[in-house]
């Protein structure tokens, strides 16, 4: 019961601020969030407590203002540009999918190590590491060597989530950060847009998930952008066809095909993954796929396995379905691997080892 109340205190603390609440907050800006009960759905969650060492209420006395903080930066950061929300999303993601949520993807190259960011993945595609750096630095000054640089990804991650409109859930704390950065593992363990289902799904069970987390986490494509050279063998060349993708929707396949030519130059062009709601967190990531107008090979995937189908059109229809399991799965993948207690360290940049 302590740690119910708890998580719901600390819920409240960070639903209202000094800017009203996050509701007035997104009304503002044009915003509307899911509509489901927010107080029974956190109480619910929180019965997923902390998992080992990590705790709700970890820097309640060391660092009070640190949601608050976290809240600002990127508050700050999506008035100026909306897509970042989804980069902090993903980068939280590509961080905890490889050698666990370590703060590791914040690494820069040193000289023992080749750091995370220039892995194929994440080279001129991960993006929001400017955003942790100046939230830190305001850290910093509030309370020096206190809070990990993890711990400030995963807070951020969910006030994204929670500004573009998406679901909030109670973020443990008291990750530690990493000591090394592998840019080998993570070639190896991100997933790729061109890899079938199966070893999709397999990077996830190796991360301690599950089929349903693959297709409750690519949800997280509701919001963002993907560069053309990331679907575009659908447009013109699917595997070796010499035709496109024959799944792809026949109005969107013309669009796309003007926005990225089939030439080397329109690589690095942007399209919204959700084609019909790009800034908005809901459930119209699933209502594509299911008329055929998901971007990635591997989104539309999910249509092609009956098992993960079905679910697809379950959140398609009911976008509280996915709210509160997107919640539950964030909560997972944020506690993959974490470093606790007297391991790693607290960086005082995130960008090198102290
Ligand atoms: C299931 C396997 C997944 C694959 C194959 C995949 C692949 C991709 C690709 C290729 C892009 C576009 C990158 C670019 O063009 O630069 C992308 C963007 C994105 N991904 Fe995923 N992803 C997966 C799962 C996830 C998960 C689990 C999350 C978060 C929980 C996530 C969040 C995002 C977001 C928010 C963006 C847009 C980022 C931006 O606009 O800056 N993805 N993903």
């Amino acid at each position: 019961m302590d740690c119910l109340e708890s998580s719901v205190r600390f819920d409240d603390s960070l639903m209202s601020n000094e800017f009203g609440s996050v509701d007035a907050l997104l009304t503002a800006m044009g915003h509307k969030r899911f509509s489901f009960p927010t107080i029974p759905f956190i109480m619910f969650l929180s019965a997923f407590h902390a998992y080992g060492q990590l705790d709700y209420n970890f820097y309640d006395r060391s660092c009070p203002h640190l949601p608050m903080i976290v809240r600002f930066g990127v508050w700050a950061a999506f008035r100026n540009e909306t897509r970042i929300a989804a980069s902090l999303l993903r980068l939280h993601f590509h961080d905890c999918f490889v050698n666990g949520c370590d703060g590791s993807i914040l690494l820069d190259d040193s000289l023992d190590f080749v750091g995370e960011k220039d892995a194929f993945p994440n080279r001129n595609s991960v993006r929001g590491f400017e955003v942790i750096d100046r939230i830190k630095a305001e850290v910093e000054r509030a309370c020096p060597l206190t809070v990990s640089c993890v711990d400030i990804l995963t807070l951020a991650a969910r006030e994204a989530v929670t500004l573009s409109g998406g679901p909030y859930w109670p973020v443990s704390l008291g990750r530690r950060d990493g000591l090394t950065a592998s840019q080998q593992a993570a070639n190896q363990r991100l997933p790729s847009p061109f890899e079938p289902l199966e070893n999709i799904t397999a990077k996830f069970t190796a991360n301690g998930l599950d089929q349903k987390d693959v297709v409750v986490l690519s949800g997280a494509h509701t919001i963002g952008y993907a560069q053309c050279f990331t679907f575009k063998r659908r447009l013109f060349n699917f595997k070796g066809s010499g035709k496109p993708d024959p799944t792809l929707d026949s109005s969107l396949l013309s669009n796309l095909q003007s926005n990225c030519p089939n030439l080397d130059s329109s690589n690095s062009k942007l399209n919204p993954l959700d084609v019909s709601t790009g800034y908005m967190f809901d459930n119209s990531y699933y209502k594509n796929l299911v008329s055929n107008t998901g971007l990635l090979e591997s989104d539309q995937a999910l249509m092609g396995n009956p098992g993960t189908a079905a679910m697809v059109n379950d959140y398609s229809t009911y976008p509280f379905h996915f709210a509160s399991d997107f919640a539950v799965s964030m909560m997972k993948l944020g506690n993959i691997g974490v470093l606790t207690g007297q391991a790693g360290q607290i960086r005082k940049r995130c960008g090198a080892l102290n």
